[in-house]
C-alpha cells in the first residue's frame, strides 16, 4: 500500500530533512512513528500524503508514484489527520464540514449520495451536524476533523499526534473509532504519537526515527525492550513494559494489568 524507496526531502535553504528513507506498509497495517522533535516524523508523514514531493528516490501509494497521482487522486486515497485540527475545519457547521470534503473528492457519487453519507458519519460520530466546529471543545475538534476524512473513506489514513492534547476519554473516542476503521475496513493506518501507551494499545508495528533517518523498524515490543534504541531514539517505553523489564520478567510479562501484579507479588514488591 505504502513504498518509500530510498526516499530523501531537504526544506529550501536547510540540509537534508529525511535521509535514504526505504520501508513498505502493506494493507491492513497498523504503524507508529517514533521519534524524538524534529525526527522527521511529520516530514515523513507529508511525503507519504503526497503534500510535498521527494528531492530524491520515490514514494509509491497503491501502486502509483505520488510525483505523477492527481491531488484528487490522492486525497480520495489518503486521509491525513493534522496534529492541530483548527488547521483543517473551515466550514460553520459540523454538516458542512464533512459534506465539503465528501463533495471535493467523490464529486462522482451524486449530492443524494453523498449526503446520505454524510448523515451515517454524523449520527456514528455522535453529531446533530448543526454544531458550529470553533465553539466545540478541542477533543471534539478533533473527532470533527477526523469524521470528515473518514466520511471519504480513505485505503489509507495519516495521523500526526492524534491524541496530543485530549483527555482520556476523548483519546479513547478518536482511537477506538481508528482501530475500528482498521480491523473492519481494512483501513491502513500511520500514526506519529509521543505517547507511549496509545501506541502499545494500538499500534502493531512501530518505525523509529533520528535526525531524519529510520534507526529501527519491527513489532511494538519488540522495539520497546530494546533499551539502547529507546535511548538513542529518545523514546521512554511504556510504564507496564518498562515495570516488567526492571522486574526481570521480560516484556511478555506487561501484556495484561494482572499478569504484571502476579509477578509483583510473587517478587515481594518492586525495586527503588
Ligand atoms: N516547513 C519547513 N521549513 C523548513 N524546515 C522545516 C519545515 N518543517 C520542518 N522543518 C525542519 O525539518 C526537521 C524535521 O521536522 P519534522 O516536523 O518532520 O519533525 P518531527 O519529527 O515531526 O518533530 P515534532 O515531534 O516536533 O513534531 C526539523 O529540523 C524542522 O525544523
Ligand atoms: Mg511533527
Amino acid at each position: 500500500m505504502i513504498r518509500l524507496d530510498h526516499v530523501s526531502f531537504n526544506y529550501p535553504a536547510q540540509g537534508a530533512t529525511v535521509r535514504d528513507l526505504s520501508f513498505h506498509i502493506e494493507k491492513g497495517e497498523f504503524v507508529a512513528v517514533l521519534g524524538a522533535n524534529g525526527a522527521g516524523k511529520t516530514t515523513t508523514m507529508k511525503l507519504i500524503d503526497g503534500l510535498i514531493k521527494p528531492t530524491e528516490g520515490k514514494v509509491v501509494i497503491g501502486g502509483k508514484d505520488t510525483a505523477a497521482a492527481r491531488v484528487s487522486e490522492r486525497a480520495r486515497q489518503v486521509g491525513f489527520l493534522f496534529q492541530n485540527p483548527d488547521r483543517q475545519i473551515c466550514k460553520n457547521t459540523v454538516r458542512d464540514e464533512i459534506l465539503f470534503g465528501l463533495c471535493s473528492v467523490r464529486k462522482e457519487d451524486g449530492e443524494d449520495t453523498l449526503r446520505k453519507r454524510a448523515d451515517e458519519v454524523l449520527s456514528d460520530f455522535g453529531f446533530s451536524g448543526d454544531e458550529e466546529p470553533f465553539s466545540l471543545s478541542r477533543g471534539q475538534r478533533q473527532r470533527v476533523a477526523l469524521a470528515s476524512i473518514l466520511a471519504v473513506e480513505p485505503d489509507v489514513l495519516l495521523l500526526d499526534e492524534p491524541t496530543t492534547g485530549l483527555d482520556y476519554r476523548e483519546c479513547c473516542h478518536i482511537m477506538d473509532r481508528v482501530a475500528r476503521m482498521n480491523r473492519e475496513k481494512g483501513v491502513t493506518v500511520v500514526m506519529v504519537c509521543h505517547d507511549m501507551e496509545v501506541v502499545l494499545d494500538y499500534a502493531r508495528r512501530a518505525l523509529v526515527m533520528a535526525n531524519g533517518q529510520l534507526l529501527a523498524d519491527g513489532p511494538v515490543r519488540t522495539v520497546f525492550r530494546d533499551a539502547e534504541l529507546a535511548e538513542k531514539a529518545s523514546i521512554l517505553p511504556p510504564q507496564m513494559i518498562g515495570l516488567s523489564l526492571r522486574l526481570g520478567a521480560g516484556f511478555e510479562a506487561a501484556d495484561t494489568a494482572e499478569a504484571l501484579t502476579e509477578i509483583i507479588v510473587s517478587k515481594g514488591g518492586i525495586p527503588v
